[in-house]
């Protein structure tokens, strides 16, 4: 294997069932994915993370495991995988896999046995009784309702933080996290080398259940008592084990502590993670149901708390704007209307300048959109349906609603990848899944033909963090912290500093370099990246274009 650091990595991520159909079935597979490992290699990443494919009803798209050691047929076979493994090595690109272990599906024979009354593994779940012919507790579940469901048979509820159909495991039964250390070393002895832990924070459960009387309940089970001395354990019995694995554990609600313990390499957790609070900044007072603009200044807020935040503590962050459960970020954050090349570039550059890990979710990289669907029948999210129902109950017009999930639902990333300009975008020769967005034409073979493109941008981002020790090892600074247009920030190493500045607004403004910063102007200056033609060279004051981002490289 190369030698790879993952501080220099860069990370995209497949959602196999709208990545690319190998047997047009309308469903993306493994076959599909080996099909453009080359367009992958072209792009420069280092590490693809997969998505779920393991045998799951699909109610939550994969997310709802039912044989973690098999391979939905819709998806391919064990021999697919493998040779996926190993095509991709071939080009020195390796495997992350989804490890889904908060909940597993209510099809699994764990369950299934649980149901049937099975002690064992009725202790696998958190069954509990009721209070006062209710819910053990009033926690609402993440895609809406109870986080409980009633089974008449024993008169009990069983905890499902997601669907009703995602049953939470009970890991604070030895038996389950054994069984869950088999599955994990199963699949890093088949040579996968980075495992992604979905919702992994939220696995410790509390000792007492109770009531949230401010809240939904996840202050009872976020970063629970146990969480460090779980995942120290998970180290200790499965990846620690082995050489070269990198992991990321997917942080629900977190805090900059927690995050601090779960990555700095004293620990012995984990190597780095996701947290969303960034991507919280259009919900209209905390609600992610609502429709509006973003608020620019607690997004910078957000970064300079966690970018500082997590330097200070030696932690690491993975950096991003998109995967499966986020709209597109060129249609939330930039204008895919107006300045779709220029918006979209701006975003990855403000994003992979950062300190941490970056990850591209598909279609990213050349500009992809929200799909702008204009009927509820074109949603397929078990989260989308469920919340166009309960804003239905609260009244809620339906071009309201439609209109807040036109911007919010998870769907928005999920259509498929538009490779050409053939029929079906080139994703599969029979119907899709899922309809195809609205801006067919943009698209990787558009793409790939014009050296403007986003996609050569972002293959420039790629090979700057593999080039400039800066980018991976710098330290993070925020400048024009209450500007209401510029996000710029200064990464230092060494002798070097980069000066990063983006406009991220669709119009015209004036950068001007902070008093206490002139001291730059005595270093050599060189422009990394930039996303328009002429870019100013002198970085004491610039009239910034719309959208106008620019990477400076100063030397002393
Ligand atoms: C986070 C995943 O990203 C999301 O798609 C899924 O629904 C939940 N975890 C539950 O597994």
């Amino acid at each position: 294997m190369k030698n790879i650091d993952f501080k220099k990595a860069v990370v995209y991520q497949i959602y196999p069932k709208s990545f690319k159909d190998s047997n047009n079935d309308g469903i993306g597979d493994l076959r599909g994915v080996i099909e453009k490992l080359d367009y992958l290699k072209n792009l420069g990443i280092d590490y693809i993370w997969l998505t779920p494919f393991y045998i799951s009803p699909q109610r939550d798209n994969g997310y709802d495991v039912a044989d973690y050691y098999n391979i939905d047929k819709t998806f391919g076979t064990m021999e697919d995988f493998e040779e996926l493994i190993k095509e991709a090595e071939k080009r020195e690109i390796y495997l992350m896999l989804d490890m889904v272990f908060n909940h597993t599906s209510t099809e699994s024979n764990w369950f299934k046995k649980a149901m049937e009354g099975n002690e064992k593994y009725k202790s696998y779940y958190i069954f509990k009784k009721g209070k006062n012919g209710k819910a053990p507790t009033n926690w609402t579940s993440k895609f809406g309702g109870s986080s409980w469901e009633y089974v008449e048979k024993f008169d009990e509820y069983y905890l499902h933080l997601y669907d009703k159909t995602q049953a939470d495991l009970n890991w604070d039964n030895e038996e389950v996290r054994k069984e869950i250390y088999n599955i994990i070393n199963f699949w890093l002895e088949k040579g996968v080398k980075g495992l992604i832990f979905d919702v992994i924070n939220l696995i410790s459960k509390p000792e007492k259940f109770e009531d949230d009387l401010i809240g939904d309940g996840r202050r009872f089970y976020t970063d629970g008592d146990k969480i460090h001395q779980y995942i120290k354990e998970l180290n200790e019995k499965t990846f620690g084990r082995f050489k070269d694995v990198i992991t990321v554990g997917e942080m629900s609600s977190t805090n900059i502590k927690n995050c601090i313990k779960y990555t700095n390499p004293k620990e012995k957790e984990l190597s780095m993670v996701f947290n969303f609070h960034h991507l919280k900044v259009d919900y209209k007072y905390g609600n992610k149901w609502s429709d509006g603009k973003f608020n620019f200044l607690e997004l910078k807020d957000i970064f300079d708390n966690w970018q500082s935040g997590m330097e200070k503590g030696k932690g690491w962050n993975a950096v991003f704007w998109c995967n499966h459960d986020q709209p597109r970020v060129v249609s939330r954050f930039g204008d895919d209307k107006n300045y779709l090349i220029e918006s979209a570039k701006m975003l990855g550059t403000a994003i992979h300048m950062l300190r941490g890990t970056p990850y591209i979710y598909q279609g990213e990289e050349f500009g992809m959109t929200n799909p702008y669907y204009t009927s509820i029948s074109q949603y397929k999210d078990v989260e989308s349906i469920n919340y166009y129902n309960i804003l239905k109950e609260r009244g809620l017009t339906e071009d309201n609603i439609l209109k807040i999930l036109s911007q919010k639902s998870r769907d928005n990333s999920r259509t498929p990848i538009q490779w050409d300009n053939s029929k079906n975008s080139g994703f599969t020769k029979g119907i899709s899944w899922i309809e195809i967005g609205k801006n067919k034409e943009i698209n990787v073979e558009n793409a790939l033909k014009d050296k403007n493109s986003v996609f050569y941008h972002y293959k420039k981002l790629i090979e700057l963090r593999h080039k400039e020790n800066i980018i991976s090892e710098g330290s993070f600074e925020i400048i024009l912290k209450y500007n209401k247009k510029i996000f710029s920030y200064i990464r230092e190493y060494k002798n070097e500093k980069l000066l990063v500045i983006n406009n991220f607004y669709g119009e015209e403004c004036n950068f001007e370099l902070p008093y206490e910063k002139l001291n730059l102007l005595e270093y050599n200056s060189k422009i990394l990246i930039s996303n328009y033609d002429n870019p100013s060279k002198n970085f004491e004051f610039i009239k910034l274009r719309p959208y106008e981002s620019i990477v400076y490289k100063l030397v002393k």
